[in-house]
């Protein structure tokens, strides 16, 4: 069984046989961060869909610090080994065994750019991930907005889909409960709202949508979920 808790924004703290990671901790200046970058002794991986701010957020400092491999696309992934750090750098569609299961990326509709010097330097493009652990598949979209790739992943069987609800940048919670249909997870967490006043959502008019669908499971940050 494996475990996922939610730390605000799009960072989510994964746990289970053989695997302690982080998704997109963005966690210094994320005003509903329910814990700081220091708050994990022991990390295996960080995983990081793109390089805006509030995603790559504290990677560098947290990977530096435990020692964590970083999984990314690959052209983020070679910046981020120029930082010291170790990293796996995979690319859209691709999959690979890893010691704990397994990771695929997948395609998101957005942007991805990295502030460097006073200066906008573009990253990559931006990815989910698709992680099998424990056998159990989990879903992090990333930042995306609606797309019709996502109904090949209704073949991927799913347990947890975690959906981006804020709009403006993403997916609102109408498209988002458009995506659901597409890919028929058994759970989906929504993410990445509230956060800043332009992405201000509402989870329970998502879950009122797909009431009597499928679960939605409406996470406050620090609160923890087993699939
Ligand atoms: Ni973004
Ligand atoms: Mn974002």
């Amino acid at each position: 069984m494996a475990t996922i808790q939610f730390l605000g924004h799009s960072a989510f703290y994964v746990e289970g046989s053989g695997i302690k990671a982080l998704l997109d901790p963005f966690l210094t200046g994320n005003p509903q961060a329910s814990e700081g970058p220091d708050a994990r002794a022991a990390l295996d991986y960080i995983f990081v869909t793109h390089a805006h701010g509030d995603h790559l957020g504290d990677t560098v400092a947290i990977a530096q610090r435990t020692g964590a491999t970083v999984v990314a696309t690959n052209e983020l992934a070679i910046y981020l080994s120029g930082k010291g750090l170790k990293t796996v750098g995979l690319h859209i569609g691709g999959r690979t065994k890893m010691p704990f299961g397994e990771v695929k990326l997948t395609p998101a509709f957005h942007g991805s750019s990295i502030f460097e010097e006073g200066r906008m330097v573009y990253s990559d493009t931006p990815c989910g991930f698709l992680l099998e652990i424990d056998g159990k598949k989990l879903y992090h979209s990333g930042d995306t907005g609606l797309t019709v790739e996502m109904s090949l992943l209704e073949a991927e069987g799913i347990d947890v889909a975690l959906a981006p609800i804020g709009g403006y940048y993403t997916m609102d919670v109408r498209d988002a409960v458009r995506a659901v249909g597409f890919i028929k997870p058994k759970k989906v967490v929504p993410m990445h709202y509230d956060t800043f006043p332009s992405i201000e959502a509402e989870p329970s008019e998502f879950k009122r949508l797909l009431d009597g669908k499928v679960d939605v499971v409406i996470l406050k940050p620090g609160e923890k979920m087993s699939f």
